[in-house]
């Protein structure tokens, strides 16, 4: 199992290696969404970008070509949780 610490809400989540980091929050109940887009998000079809965080610390792959193309003002380690696999003890920064 790997870890994923929230660093803004200082809570970490168990994650199995190579699941999808919004399904690992849902899974343990965590929100990776800020207000309103706890309802109004694409639930993870990379069209809303609601699901942005900041990779702070752990390995993740490249960008997608989804996340490239949505993502492409944002800085590098902007990512979007729904297309992330974890492969690595991650640090996250929700909306960032
Ligand atoms: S949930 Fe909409 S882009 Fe990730």
């Amino acid at each position: 199992m790997l870890k994923v610490h929230f660093e803004r809400e200082n809570r970490t989540i168990q994650v199995e290696a190579g699941e999808n980091l919004r399904q690992a929050a849902i899974r343990n109940k965590f929100s990776i969404y800020a207000h309103i887009h706890k309802i109004l998000n694409c639930r993870g079809r990379a069209l809303c970008t609601a699901c942005t965080v900041q990779v702070v610390a752990g390995n993740v792959a490249p960008r997608n070509e989804a996340e490239t193309e949505k993502l492409a003002k944002k800085p590098a380690d902007f990512r979007l949780a729904c297309q992330i696999a974890v492969d690595d003890d991650l640090v996250i920064k929700t909306h960032p």
